[in-house]
């Protein structure tokens, strides 16, 4: 089977990606916006970019009437988000928190998900979370305009905090504990439970 995106429409081609670029970590990022009103939602379009400077990336397309999700009004006003971690306990919440609620509600408070003041930047952290990314805005890339438009946001990692409960032998967390679920297609979910090993070539 071959697929020309040029012959499909977004829609369509969105589910050819989400159902082939699997398993997505997610980003379920914090955000405040110029009157204070924290703001909470998940996005699976995301990464790591590198360590020198710690830098991740995440991608909020447009809504369909080609409008800025909250989430990236906030990052474009303040220049600050946080990136939480989405243990298996916090699936449901996570996914709560993706409705669309009013520019002027927060998913904190409408979800009851629990907030603490992160260290370095204004929007708060997810308590629960085992990992939060701290970050300050590096630059928004927007790749396309309008409807389902295409933003990347930059982030340089300014502050990191990990509950001493997940860190492994290796002094580095231990998957197993830190119990986190990636997003599949459609409403699929998986958890880090099932891995191996390779060693790299030299
Ligand atoms: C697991 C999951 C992953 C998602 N990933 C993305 C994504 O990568 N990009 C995106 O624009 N929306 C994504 N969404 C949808 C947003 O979370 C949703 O549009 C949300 O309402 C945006 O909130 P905001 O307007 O407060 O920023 C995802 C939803 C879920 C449940």
């Amino acid at each position: 089977m071959e697929l020309d995106p040029d012959q499909l429409n977004t829609r369509t081609m969105y589910e050819w990606m989400i159902h082939s670029i699997l398993p997505r970590p997610i980003a379920w990022v914090s955000t405040v916006s110029v009157s204070g009103i924290a703001n909470l939602a998940p996005f699976s379009f995301f990464q790591g970019v590198c360590a020198r400077p710690p830098t991740l990336m995440f991608c909020p397309v447009n809504h369909r009437d080609g409008s800025p999700k909250d989430t990236l009004r906030n990052v474009e006003a303040t220049g600050e988000f946080v990136v939480n971690t989405v243990s298996a306990t916090d699936a449901e919440a996570m996914n709560a928190t993706s409705a669309m609620l009013g520019f002027e509600e927060s998913e904190f408070e409408r979800f009851g998900v629990t907030a603490v003041p992160s260290s370095m930047v204004r929007p708060p952290r997810v308590a629960s979370a085992s990992v939060a990314f701290e970050c300050r805005l590096d630059r928004i890339i927007r790749v396309s305009e309008g409807p389902a438009g295409g933003n990347i946001v930059l982030g340089r990692i300014v502050r990191m905090h990990v509950a001493d409960a997940v860190i492994g032998a290796g002094g580095y967390p231990d998957p197993d504990k830190l119990d986190l679920v990636g997003r599949m297609g459609g409403t699929d979910y998986l958890r880090t439970r099932d891995r191996f090993s390779i060693d790299r070539p030299v």
